[in-house]
This record gives C-alpha cells, sequence and structure tokens, in this order.
C-alpha cells in the first residue's frame, strides 16, 4: 500500500510517499482502507520534532521512532481483530490513530465510531481531533450551560470552527473571534456576535464571559482573566507557546485566588465522545467547514499550508484508491 512516511525530524519536505506491506491487524484494532483523513497542527509539530520536547513525548531524541503520520481517519472496514465485537468488514468508521496518511490504517477499536450517515468520508475524517478537543474543552473543563456567554477565541480554524457549533449545540450564547475574512463563515456557522480581531481587542472591550475557550490563545492570560465574569472559567486548547507555558505555569496559581479558574487541557479521543459528535453531526447540529483537499500525495503541501496558521476550518487529505 501507499504510505507518507518520514526519516528524520524536519520540515514537510522530509515527508516521503512509499509502497509498504499493509499493516497486520492486532487483537482490539480494525483495518481500515482509508478514504480520508485531515490534518492537524500535532502532525506538523511531530514530524518537525519541535519544541523539543515533543521528542521527549512521543521516544525519539535523535530520529522519530513513529515514522507514520496522520492521526484523524475516515473510511471502510477491511479485517478486523479477534476481539473486536463493534464492528465488521464493509462498516463505514472515522476515529483516530496512528499513520493515517496512507491507503489502510490500524485502528484501536475503542477510538472508532460508525460514520455519520449523512457525511462523506471527507466531513467525518474532519471530525475527530478537532472537534473532540472542542467538545471537551467546552463541556469537561469548562463545564459549559444553555443560557450562558462563550467566547470563543480563534474560531476560524479546525477547533474554532466546530467550538461555535457545539457551544450553540449546548444552548450558549456564543462570540466568535476571527479575522476580517472569515467574520461570514462565523456567522454562517452560527456564532450570536462576531468580533474581527484586527479591529478590535475583545479584552479591553469591558465585555465579560462565563466561559472562554481559546482554540488559538495569543493574549496573556492576565487579558483573558480580564474578560471572564465572576467565577469565570478560561480553557486553552492552543495558541503561542508562550501562551502554552504561561497557561500551564500561572493557571493553577491564579486559579487559587478568587473564583475565576484558568486551565489548559490536552484532548483524549474516545468511542462516546465520537458518537455524540456523529449525533450533532446526524442532527445537522454541526457542519464540517473544510478549508481544502488535498491527494494523498500532497500531505506536505497540506501541513504547509496549515502550518502558515490560517486555514479556514479543516485541511482534508482524499485518499483514492487504483
Ligand atoms: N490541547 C489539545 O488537545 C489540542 C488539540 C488540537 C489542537 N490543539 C491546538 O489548538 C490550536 C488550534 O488548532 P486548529 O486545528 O484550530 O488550528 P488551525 O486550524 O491551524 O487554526 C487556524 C486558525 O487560527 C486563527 N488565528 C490565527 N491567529 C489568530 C489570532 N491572533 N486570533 C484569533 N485567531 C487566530 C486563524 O484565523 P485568521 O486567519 O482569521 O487569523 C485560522 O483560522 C493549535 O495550536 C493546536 O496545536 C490543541
Amino acid at each position: 500500500m501507499k504510505t507518507i512516511l518520514y526519516y528524520n525530524y524536519g520540515s514537510p519536505d522530509v515527508l516521503k510517499c512509499e509502497e509498504i506491506e499493509k499493516p497486520a491487524v492486532g487483537d482490539h484494532e480494525v483495518l481500515i482502507k482509508v478514504r480520508a483523513a485531515s490534518v492537524n497542527p500535532v502532525d506538523f509539530h511531530l514530524i518537525r520534532g519541535k519544541p523539543l520536547f515533543v521528542r521527549l513525548m512521543i521516544g525519539g531524541l535523535r530520529k522519530p521512532k513513529i515514522t507514520r503520520p496522520g492521526f484523524d481517519v475516515a473510511g471502510q472496514v477491511e479485517a478486523v481483530g479477534r476481539s473486536v465485537m463493534q464492528f465488521k468488514p464493509g462498516d463505514e468508521v472515522f476515529g483516530a490513530c496512528r499513520g493515517a496518511f496512507a491507503e489502510y490504517a490500524c485502528v484501536i477499536e475503542d477510538n472508532l465510531a460508525l460514520k455519520p450517515a449523512n457525511s462523506s468520508f471527507e466531513d467525518a475524517a474532519a471530525v475527530p481531533v478537532a472537534a473532540i478537543t472542542a467538545l471537551q474543552g467546552l463541556r469537561d473543563k469548562g463545564g459549559i450551560q444553555r443560557g450562558q456567554k462563550v467566547l470563543v477565541d480563534g474560531a476560524s480554524g479546525g477547533v474554532g470552527t466546530f467550538a461555535v457549533q457545539i457551544a450553540k449545540s449546548f444552548g450558549a450564547e456564543v462570540t466568535a473571534v476571527c479575522s476580517t475574512r472569515n467574520v461570514h463563515t462565523a456567522r454562517s456557522i452560527g456564532a450570536d456576535h462576531v468580533i474581527d480581531y484586527t479591529r478590535e481587542d475583545f479584552t479591553q472591550s469591558g465585555q465579560r464571559y462565563s466561559l472562554i475557550l481559546a482554540a488559538n490563545a495569543y493574549h496573556s492570560i492576565f487579558d483573558y482573566r480580564r474578560a471572564l465574569s465572576q467565577d469565570g472559567i478560561y480553557v486553552m486548547a492552543g495558541g503561542g507557546w508562550a501562551q502554552i507555558l504561561q497557561t500551564m505555569l500561572l493557571g493553577p496559581l491564579l486559579s487559587l485566588i478568587g473564583s475565576k479558574k484558568m486551565r489548559f487541557f490536552i484532548a483524549k479521543i474516545n468511542k462516546n465522545d465520537l458518537v455524540l459528535l456523529k449525533d450533532l453531526l446526524e442532527g445537522g447540529k454541526v457542519v464540517p467547514v473544510i478549508d481544502r483537499r488535498y491527494p494523498l500525495s500532497s500531505v506536505a503541501e497540506a501541513l504547509r499550508y496549515l502550518e502558515e496558521g490560517h486555514a479556514q476550518g479543516k485541511v482534508v487529505i482524499t485518499v483514492e484508491h487504483s
């Protein structure tokens, strides 16, 4: 089968498209004929091996140990391991795995769900990492409630476009923060209010929010704190490295002072949340926003585009089988 792989850390230029054996399915795994995948910032962090602690996390200080990139996947079940009960060959599924940028991939059964009936493979592949991050940030870390004033900073990227729609599905009053060219999209996916960050700094406006989800945080933690209402919660998913460090180090301390809470978190893929997202997609509450599509041979190009930091929704890889 064709797969994308890399032997050394570096820019997306290190990626190669090679022919290898189809992976053998493990007892708790499902072998998927990949029809679509999508790219996430974590892909280029792992390929670059930067920042350096990424190498410590995945083990592979000088050379990558895991050489096949790609997490988000959608496709058809080709074969199932001996212990797999919930899927059978022919099922159309989506989820997250290692080595999604390939014609076939093995996925742990628990990281997989049936594809939403009304979704294309491309739409389904756009969902897992970004939408689960948005869901867990809003629900598990942010304790989102109906009627709450919720602000999504970085509302126009992969995580942000899902966050706006998921927050609306919880009945929140949602403010989306994005640049001028994305204002229309933010409204079209349901934001009640849109702030163009090139014209207005919401942290200086005097408005207060019960929950702020920073899909892309580029303000200081003190600015976000000021924009929280009494008992408000700030949840950071991503953004600048300075902001991530600040939130990891100062968030727990600032949360001890007064009643505002500030936290960084890492999302965890799981079947229950994939099923919940499947229901949201089937109910039309969430519709993936897809910016660009690239063939498997152009994963490097897709990553270069994503790395520029201005994708409008998700960037998808389509996998054709000869
Ligand atoms: N913690 C976790 O578990 C987890 C999981 C997934 C992702 N992440 C992280 O979350 C972040 C977002 O991921 P993503 O997939 O959404 O990335 P993405 O799709 O690449 O985000 C791109 C978006 O960021 C917006 N943006 C750039 N600068 C901005 C600014 N100053 N203010 C507001 N928006 C700005 C861009 O909008 P404009 O073009 O309008 O500027 C663009 O639409 C990344 O840092 C990623 O590493 C974390």
